[in-house]
């Protein structure tokens, strides 16, 4: 192998002058490069949302600087940048806690019991929707409609679900983020990962945990066993016309 090909790659000078350390720097500027590459010619700019979960995988949140970087990659203004990040909830404003709990208190939930479930975790931690914890452990969030809506009521580590939650179940479960215990989703790999990792695969880079756990739980699939019973198919495009 030649010299040149053992030098490791150049840190990207935009992200040190946004105050990125020079070697994550370098590994923003080559995840940013494989995003990107990932759409056709001319239609990067679709690369947003992925960069902005790798943004939040390194700084726990959509932090200004990470902004600045994106809006420069896809030549974009910062408030175009923003405008998307203000948008879809996912993207914090703020760091997020190691285990960003949210819990659902939509309709189908709150008629389930997640108003409950959200005063007992609020009370317990002293946070409110959208806080977090001093030691940065723990971050709270009255979520929207998970669409996991037959295990109501819902909460959420990280994106990852714990489903038919109880006000203490609910409050077990933060208990045991707390004191740093793992804790398994009800569906879907066998630890929580951190926000940052799960920011990470958000991305789209692969943690190789995919065929972890349990996929489709038995609400989710009673329903294909009945259509399957009764031979119930979804109408073709030509039974449409
Ligand atoms: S209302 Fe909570 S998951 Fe749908």
């Amino acid at each position: 192998m030649s010299t040149l090909e053992n030098t490791p790659a150049p840190a990207d000078a935009a992200g040190i002058a946004l105050g990125y350390a020079p070697d994550v720097a370098a590994q923003l500027d080559a995840d940013i490069a494989e995003i990107m590459s990932r759409y056709p010619a001319g239609h990067e700019r679709s690369a947003i949302i992925p960069m902005l979960h790798l943004i939040q995988s390194v700084d726990g949140y959509v932090s200004p600087a990470g902004i600045a970087l994106v809006a420069q990659k896809l030549e974009l203004t910062r408030s175009e940048v923003s405008a998307v990040a203000t948008f879809y909830s996912q993207f914090r404003r703020h760091p997020a806690g190691e285990y960003h709990v949210g819990v659902c208190t939509n309709a189908l939930c709150a008629v389930m019991g997640g108003d409950e479930v959200w005063r007992a975790v609020s009370e317990h931690t002293g946070l409110g929707s959208d806080e977090t914890s001093a030691d940065g452990r723990i971050s709270l969030e009255r979520v929207e409609c998970n669409a996991a809506c037959d295990y109501a009521p819902v909460v959420m580590v990280n994106w990852e679900f714990f489903d038919n939650q109880t006000p203490a179940s609910a409050v077990d479960l933060i208990g045991r983020l707390e004191r740093g215990e793992d804790v398994t989703p009800t569906r879907g790999p066998e630890t929580v990962p951190t926000f940052r990792e799960n920011e990470r695969l958000l991305a789209g880079f692969e943690d190789g945990r995919a065929d972890e756990g349990i996929g489709a739980g038995e609400s989710s699939l009673r329903g294909l066993r009945l259509a399957r019973e009764h031979d119930w198919k979804a109408p073709t495009q030509e039974e449409d016309k």
